[in-house]
């Protein structure tokens, strides 16, 4: 069965075809990354005119690189929550519109679901066992999940205020490193020294996190050493390594931490790391000294927002 995907909740317009959910037949991915990173960050209503503009362009590449014709096509899998209203809005009525015209199935998908699916992309169903716990992780969500079953998931932890991708880009954003802040933290940590600072972690309840008090103690300890009002692109090459090292290896302990208390209670028979956090190279590494063989996906574009995860749900749904 082949699936179309679509996936428009925050910068990126992308289409992908999926075979029985693993096979990627194709995967495009017209990122905004340019656009945004004038402003530091995403724009809704940018967002949603420049996923007008190329939706269509891409939902067609994506079935000339399966080599697929619309007959070839089962149903049309796309997300409709959660996500920026308008971005999702331009998404999912092209999907409603094309399934119409096309006569073929619409499966509304979640947009949190669908990136544990990332990690089912170019593999086979074989090397997977449920109960799978999850640790997904993006700059919109923070959770951790018990999938018992396809479709069958239940968040037993998330994060009370921001997301851990949400506090890297910021962090970047007042050290001057720019958008995205995950990949640009991590290129400038990889020179810094992780103890120059002692950064909080916060105290929260059970399988919970929190991230805002984090961003804020980068905040002040930047204009402790520059003052209130310092100017980003002023701030010391190597203070900016060492925060961003010290910053990351904070964030990296509490959601490793939260993941073994999981999975300590719940003892699933495989752990994943999944969404665009899970691109994160310490994160991977800790993840594993940690709690033994885990699964990430096996691309770096099935981390971060794309629609192969949102056809391979679609098939699970359908
Ligand atoms: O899944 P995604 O593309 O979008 C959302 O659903 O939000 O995730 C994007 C997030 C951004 O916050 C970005 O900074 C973060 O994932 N990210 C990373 C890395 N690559 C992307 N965070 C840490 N380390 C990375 N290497
Ligand atoms: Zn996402």
């Amino acid at each position: 069965m082949r699936i179309l995907g679509i996936e428009t909740s925050c910068d990126e317009t992308a289409a992908a075809v999926v075979e029985d959910g693993t096979k990627v037949l194709s995967n495009v991915i017209a990122s905004q990354i340019d656009l945004h990173a004038k402003t530091g960050g995403v724009v809704p209503e940018v967002a949603a005119r420049e996923h007008i503009v190329k939706i269509l362009p891409v939902v067609e590449e994506a079935l000339k690189d399966a080599s697929c014709t619309w007959d070839k096509i089962d149903a049309i899998a796309a997300v409709n929550e959660p996500g920026l209203v308008s971005a999702l809005l331009t998404g999912f009525v092209t999907a409603k519109t094309l399934a119409e015209v096309k006569s073929k199935p619409l499966i509304p998908i979640n947009h949190v679901y669908a990136h544990i699916y990332g990690n089912w992309c170019d593999r086979e169903a074989s090397d997977f066992e449920f109960p799978i716990l999850i640790l997904t992780v993006s700059g919109g969500h923070n959770e951790i999940i018990l999938m018992k079953d396809h479709d069958d998931f239940e968040v037993v932890g998330e994060s009370r205020d921001d997301a851990a991708g949400e506090a890297f880009d910021k962090v970047a954003k007042i050290l001057g490193l720019g958008y995205p802040g995950g990949p640009a933290i991590q290129k400038s940590a990889e020179k810094g020294n992780n103890l120059a600072f002692a950064l909080p972690i916060a105290n929260v309840d059970g399988l919970d996190f929190s991230f805002s008090g984090l961003k804020t103690a980068v905040l002040y300890e930047i204009q402790r050493e520059y003052g209130a009002n310092f100017d980003p692109t002023k701030i010391d090459q190597k203070f900016v390594q060492d925060m961003a090292a010290s910053f990351q290896k904070t964030v990296v302990e509490t959601l490793v931490e939260k993941l073994a208390k999981a999975a300590d209670k719940y003892g699933p028979k495989q752990i994943h790391l999944a969404g665009g956090v899970s691109a994160n190279l310490l994160l991977r590494e800790e993840a594993k000294k940690r709690l033994g063989p885990i699964k990430f996906p096996t691309n770096i574009r099935y981390c971060t927002d794309n629609a192969a995860m949102v056809a391979a749900y679609g098939f699970h749904k359908m």
